[in-house]
């Protein structure tokens, strides 16, 4: 089917939607040069398996080499900036002012775009926490107060003296149960959920689009490969976020 049919089918479901929920992946930010944990690693970092450093057991393990790749994963997102499609959904929450995105994107490129309404599932790589919460969870630390002396070893929390580490929701870590819940709430009442860019396979945040299509609503994907969200998908639009998201807000305010 023709990529312009789909965006007025897009456009119709939308046009009929009044709770329209949006799960976003590593896609939506592919565009603004984020790269995910599957692309292959560069330089230094080019022998390490990403998705086994970002583990509580490798920063039991190894802390330093865990702090040193996130550290190396800031400076590549520092530069980055949102693309048409970050900016396409902020314009899209004017038309739904409930419009919630649910994101499993560390960086913060739809707030930095102007979405406003974010449920963050798996944390914000620019925040840091004690790797103990001793104060409560999460126990945040500003990294940039600790002590500059400090900074050429994994940070220590000024409260207790434990390491400090990224304040992101590692492998095998649970979720925070009141975001979880937050998603899951958004999902079961969403008549409509826009899923962009994740390949579908990190539960629980792969789950939302069932539980969308479980309370009756209805799933469209904008994806340039098939997913595992797809066959459950009532409509895929296959192609890069940043092509089709900016023409179907052009078509919705058209229509
Ligand atoms: N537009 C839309 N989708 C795209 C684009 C694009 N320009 N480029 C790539 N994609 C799609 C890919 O086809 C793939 O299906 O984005 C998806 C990215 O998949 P993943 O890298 O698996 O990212 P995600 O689904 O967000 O991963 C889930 O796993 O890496 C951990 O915790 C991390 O939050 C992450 C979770």
């Amino acid at each position: 089917m023709a990529i312009e049919h789909q965006i007025q089918q897009a456009v119709a479901l939308m046009k009929a939607s009044e709770r329209l929920v949006v799960l976003t992946g590593a896609g939506v930010s592919k565009e603004s040069g984020v790269p995910t944990f599957r692309d292959a690693l560069d330089g230094l970092w080019a022998q390490y398996d990403p998705t086994r450093l970002a583990t509580p057991q490798a920063f039991a393990a190894t802390p330093k080499l865990v702090w040193d790749f996130y550290e190396y994963r800031r400076q590549i997102m520092r530069p980055a900036l949102p693309n048409p499609a970050h900016r396409a959904l902020a314009q899209l929450e004017r038309r739904f002012p409930e419009m919630q995105i649910i994101t499993q994107n560390v960086d913060d490129l739809h707030e930095q775009a102007g979405s406003t309404r974010i449920i963050r599932l798996h944390g914000n790589i620019n925040a840091n926490k004690c790797s103990k919460d001793c104060q409560g969870d999460p126990t945040n630390v500003v990294v940039a107060d600790v002590d500059s002396q400090q900074q050429r070893d994994v940070p220590r929390c000024p409260h207790c003296g434990s390491y400090v580490r990224p304040d992101v929701v590692w492998f095998g870590e649970m979720l925070s149960v009141e975001l979880l819940d937050a998603a899951k709430i958004a999902s079961a009442t969403a008549d409509l959920m826009l899923v962009i860019g994740t390949s579908g396979v990190v539960i629980p945040a792969a789950d939302m689009p069932q539980i969308t299509r479980r309370a009756g609503g209805k799933v469209i994907e904008i994806n340039p490969i098939e997913s595992n969200i797809t066959p459950i998908a009532d409509l895929w639009l296959c192609g890069a976020a940043g092509d089709i998201l900016p023409r179907i807000v052009a078509a919705l305010a058209d229509a």
